[in-house]
């Protein structure tokens, strides 16, 4: 897939994911073989007065590349100005977030609520693809309610206005994550416009990202709550679509494994006792379903140290192995 001057690896993205996909899981998700990560949604207005949350956001390794940077806003000039202030960074791609339901961002004309005002819409669009220097994507809800469905509209704006792809989550901004993401509308844009089309929505298995792919015909899946605890969800959907093969569920030991990189380049991206703090919730996703684990679950919702967390799955291997290997 191309996107603009970019070519990717492979079909299968990771979802901008705000609170999740920071550096250390987007680090991960690359090794898994995601083919693009997003930065978390980036305010427009923080980006321009300089503050350091929007500018932290920002921060990405080499080793985490391609990336898009998100931002998010509703003032032309604003976006187009963090646009620029992003650039500086050098992502591969800056991506326009105009899908954000939660009230804060909507009751700002940010987010989604982009989608109630195509005016609007349409000079953020051309004020940040003439600030750009690298393509320019967006990713978009399919309207603000199920009585305005507009994806295709816009998909048709964003072409116009010189963007190198849409991403298309078929929800409603009314919706949340009620109801099944409508994988038709996904198809719609696909055949309505040029540039490529990413699908988001529901994506939980590689079965289900084949499905994506075969039923829409889009040109990549982008993958968001499927990757909690479970970022192996790349490598194994890649196999699927480039081999036709559907690999194991990774073992115990290497799930572990995995979350214990994870804590760890948690720990090196914010030192120890914030990297371990911010790990709690993806502990307890990497640990869903495991045997006999309600007590490991409790007990790594309260760790701060690499060495506490190290301890407790150790502990809870352990005990299999007395039990010689019942898991
Ligand atoms: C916790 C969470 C945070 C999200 N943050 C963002 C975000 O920052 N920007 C964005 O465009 N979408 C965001 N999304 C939406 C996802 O990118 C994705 O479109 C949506 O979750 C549907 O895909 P899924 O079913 O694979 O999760 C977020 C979703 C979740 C669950």
């Amino acid at each position: 897939m191309k996107i603009g001057n970019l070519i990717l690896s492979g079909r299968v993205i990771l979802a901008p994911l705000a609170g999740i996909a920071d550096s250390p899981f987007r680090l991960l998700a690359r090794r898994f073989g995601a083919a693009l990560v997003h930065t978390e949604m980036i305010s427009a207005e923080g980006l321009s007065r300089g503050g350091a949350g929007s500018l932290r956001l920002l921060d990405f390794k080499p080793e985490e590349r391609p990336i898009g940077v998100q931002i998010f806003g509703s003032d032309p000039e604003r976006m187009a100005s963090a646009c620029k202030l992003a650039g500086e960074t050098g992502p591969d791609l800056i991506d326009i977030n105009c899908g954000c339901p939660v009230r804060k961002v909507v009751r700002k004309n940010g987010g989604a609520a982009l989608l109630k005002d195509l005016k609007l819409l349409e000079k953020i669009l051309l004020a940040v693809r003439r600030s750009s220097q690298v393509p320019v994507t967006l990713k978009i809800r399919s309207g603000c309610d199920q009585g305005s469905l507009v994806a295709v509209e816009v998909a048709k704006l964003a072409q116009e206005c010189g963007f190198g792809a849409i991403a298309v989550h078929p929800r409603t901004r009314e919706d949340g994550f009620s109801r099944k993401a409508d994988w038709n509308i996904i198809a719609e844009v696909k055949g309505t416009v040029d540039i490529p089309v990413v699908g988001s929505g529901d994506v939980f298995s590689p079965e289900d990202a084949k499905n994506m792919l075969d039923r829409t015909s889009c040109d990549a899946v982008m993958i968001g709550r499927g990757s909690f605890g479970n970022p192996w969800i790349f490598s194994r959907s890649n196999t699927l679509l480039d081999q036709g093969q559907l690999l194991a569920e990774p073992s115990l030991e290497k799930r572990i494994d995995v979350c214990l990189q994870h804590v760890e380049l948690s720990a090196q991206t914010y030192g120890e006792s914030t990297g371990v703090k911010k790990m709690r919730k993806h502990m307890v996703w990497y640990t869903k379903g495991m045997a006999r684990c309600k007590e490991l679950r409790l007990k790594l919702s309260t760790l701060d140290t690499l060495d506490q967390v190290r301890q407790a799955f150790s502990d809870y291997l352990a005990q299999f192995e007395r039990k010689q290997g019942t898991i």
